[in-house]
């Protein structure tokens, strides 16, 4: 009677557990790395193990479109590496590289609670030893837009990826289509080096009102964070005058330069309708259309971009 009772209940276990609607998440540690060697030691366990990992390289100061990213990618592999590096030779001498953001308590945390298993965390020297010498630089997609207001930029961002992929050695890459630019420049790298390494694109991800979420946004005081409003807008505009017929990219620019100089504090950079897998600026706007724009607020510079048809 009694064996009767307890095998009753073992299969009404086995029966509650096998129709959970829901997977019971798998609890994990994150690890924090700070050496290459150590990281790609780690990566060559994983690889031997036939696990699949997943890169997410960031410069810290984490918001949802950050997270976004790492969780994503907790779907694609068994494993997320996310990468945590101010990258000094991609910012100009007059940018922010002293002043960029640096928040790692909170950074590792909201990490952690997002699926991610290694925090790869260097310190510069580990990276760019005084004897490093080696500069990669993709020509052609890093000649205009963000290329062209900050020369250098893309080559720092193209050196220090390909050493990311070298010490991580993923199997595949998340990057965040709110830089567009960097995106397409990135997978042309990989495509052009032969690297076997999945690029992964990941939609912007916007405040409320519609601002992109960015880590130079918490430079942003009131009155320049109200409008900052204005790249959405613009591209909200832009998008609107396509659907009403206007395909002339110049009168399309023209209109729209004028919404964004009728803020108060915006300072164009540069606004452009360029081909989506070429970055080339169109004379007509067709469904591969990309307008992408560049703003300063005083000392912040922002970026956005989208589709302008669908
Ligand atoms: P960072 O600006 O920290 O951005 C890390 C990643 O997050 C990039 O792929 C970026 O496109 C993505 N991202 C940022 N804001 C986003 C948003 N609102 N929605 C979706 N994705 C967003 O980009 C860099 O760092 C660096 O250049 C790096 C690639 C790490 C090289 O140093």
């Amino acid at each position: 009677m009694k064996v009767g009772g307890f095998l009753l209940y073992f299969y009404f276990l086995i029966f509650v557990y096998s129709n959970a609607a829901e997977p019971i998440p798998e609890i994990h540690i994150m690890d924090v790395i700070k050496t290459p060697d150590e990281m790609t030691a780690w990566s060559n366990r994983q690889i031997s193990l036939n696990k699949t990992i997943a890169l997410v390289p960031t410069m810290g100061c984490f918001h949802e479109g950050h997270l976004s990213l790492m969780r994503a990618a907790a779907v694609r592999a068994d494993h997320v590496v996310t990468s945590l590096f101010v990258n000094p030779i991609q910012f100009g001498p007059n940018e922010d590289f002293a002043t960029y953001p640096r928040t790692f308590v909170a950074d590792k945390e909201g990490a952690e609670k997002s699926g991610v298993h290694v925090l790869f965390a260097p310190e510069s020297s580990m990276l760019y030893p005084s004897a490093f010498r080696t500069n990669l630089s993709v020509t052609g997609l890093t000649k205009n837009l963000c290329g062209s207001s900050r020369p250098g930029h893309f080559d720092g961002v193209t050196t220090v990826v390909a050493k990311l992929f070298n010490i991580v050695k993923p199997h595949m890459a998340v990057f965040g289509q709110k830089d567009f630019q960097q995106l397409s420049v990135i997978r042309k790298m990989v495509r052009d080096l032969n690297w076997d390494i999945e690029i992964v694109g990941h939609p912007i991800v916007r405040e409320p009102d519609g601002l992109a979420m960015s880590s130079r946004n918490t430079y942003l005081n009131t009155a320049e964070r109200k409008s900052a409003l204005c790249l959405f807008a613009a591209l909200k505009f832009a998008q609107k005058s396509v659907k009403q017929g206007q395909l002339d990219a110049k009168v399309v620019i023209e209109e729209t330069v004028k919404t964004i100089n009728s803020v108060p504090l915006a300072e164009i950079e540069y606004i452009s309708i360029v081909d989506d897998k070429t970055l080339l600026e169109q004379e007509k706007v067709t469904s591969c259309s990309v307008l992408a724009l560049a703003v300063k607020f005083r000392e912040t510079r922002l970026i956005d971009n989208g589709y302008l048809m669908g």
